[in-house]
């Protein structure tokens, strides 16, 4: 097994380690530079398909299900097309407006998990049209999609998902940029200028990867943290429930993602000199509001560690630590801030003494509801 783990203590530490190669082998071959257009493997939805969708669902489990919330995002503010991304336990039982004007794409690392499965199959049954993001290939999920876009993440052995979720917002970026590319929401430049920024990940995460010391130091020092939140606005919150889903799953902290703005609602009634706060400012439009939010949060005495695009250091003033990530396109910025995330929730689990790659009571993949 230590063979296995090429060096790395465990394998989560392996896997967030080859990012850089899953982003690469997930968007490359999908990019080809003398072709201004994306190549969606067989993928044969035609503009004329795309036009006839009037409703896009993303359902998923998990950390998969992220990747859906940044995809509307994503989906809804470049091609004006209505995106519902929903939990696939929710969304089974609900009787979600399904018909064939409806495109579902479904985000499975396994391609095995029921609830997703399950939606699948209702969503096929009602005569939508189903695009599967998928890791494990020839798995169910991949099978029953009328169209499957792998992502080339390789087995993914820790329980909680790192490289796989990188591979799936990748695929998911580029799924959502054919949409816009279609409905003519993104001319030629716009994309050339966005596949640049895709070609340059890779280097990116690798950049993020070398500051895993300093990381580490963070966890060392918040480790004893009782309540941690994280907050975001827009993207940032999809990515600060990735941040806070993994510090539960493998360090088993209570770490709860809030909306920045809706924490005076309520949750900031929870704020005490041990609470920890991770403020995700990347989005450079929201970064007053958000930097505000984090202020309120620190008049009430919680320590406040931020993860910021690099140029953006005004954030010092507010934060007890920052850690910044390289600068990209913003529609590229969830798959860098979520980086940090995952090392710190790492060596906050090794700190505690914890079985990193095997959590308690989880399962890699669900097949049972
Ligand atoms: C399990 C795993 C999670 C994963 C979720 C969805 O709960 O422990 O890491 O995100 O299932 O799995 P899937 O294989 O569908 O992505």
């Amino acid at each position: 097994e230590a063979a296995e783990k090429g060096g790395f203590d465990h394998f989560m530490l392996k896997e967030i380690f080859e990012q850089p190669n899953v982003v690469k082998n997930t968007l490359m071959p999908r990019l080809p530079l003398d072709q201004d257009e994306i190549l969606l493997d067989n993928i044969k939805l035609t503009q004329s398909d795309i036009e006839k969708f009037k409703q896009i669902y993303i359902v998923a489990c998990g950390t998969a299900s992220y990747t859906g919330l940044v995809g509307k995002y994503l989906i809804e503010r470049v091609s004006r097309v209505p995106v519902i991304s929903e939990i696939a336990s929710e969304f089974r039982y609900r009787e979600p407006i399904l018909d064939e004007n409806t495109l579902m794409i479904v985000v499975s690392q396994s391609g095995e998990t029921a609830d997703t499965l399950a939606a699948l199959r209702m969503a096929k049954k009602a005569g939508a049209h189903v695009i599967g993001i998928v890791n494990a290939v020839g798995s169910t999920i991949a099978r029953e999609a009328n169209d499957v876009l792998y992502t080339w993440a390789g087995p993914e052995i820790a329980v909680a998902s790192t490289k796989a979720y990188s591979a799936q917002l990748c695929a998911m970026y580029l799924i959502s940029i054919k949409i816009a590319m279609e409905l003519g929401k993104i001319d030629t430049n716009a994309f050339k200028a966005l596949r640049e920024e895709l070609y340059a990940l890779p280097d990116k995460i690798e950049s993020i990867l070398k500051q895993s010391h300093k990381i580490k130091a963070l966890a060392d020092q918040y480790k004893s943290s009782k309540n941690i939140f994280y907050i975001g606005r827009g993207l940032d919150y999809a990515v600060s429930m990735e941040g806070a889903l993994k510090l539960k799953e493998i360090a088993y902290l209570h770490a709860e993602p809030y909306a920045a703005g809706e924490l005076k609602h309520g949750p900031i009634a929870l704020i005490e000199d041990s609470s920890l706060l991770v403020g995700l400012v990347g989005q450079e439009e929201l970064f007053d509001k958000t930097v505000s939010n984090i202020k309120e949060v620190k008049a009430r005495g919680a320590k406040v560690l931020a993860i910021a695009l690099e140029g953006n250091e005004a954030i010092e003033k507010t934060a007890d630590e920052v850690i910044y990530v390289p600068r990209t396109h913003w529609y590229l910025t969830s798959i860098l801030l979520n980086i940090p995330q995952q090392i710190f929730a790492y060596y906050i689990a090794v700190g505690l003494g914890h079985d990193v790659d095997k959590p308690r009571n989880l399962a890699k993949s669900v097949t049972v509801e």
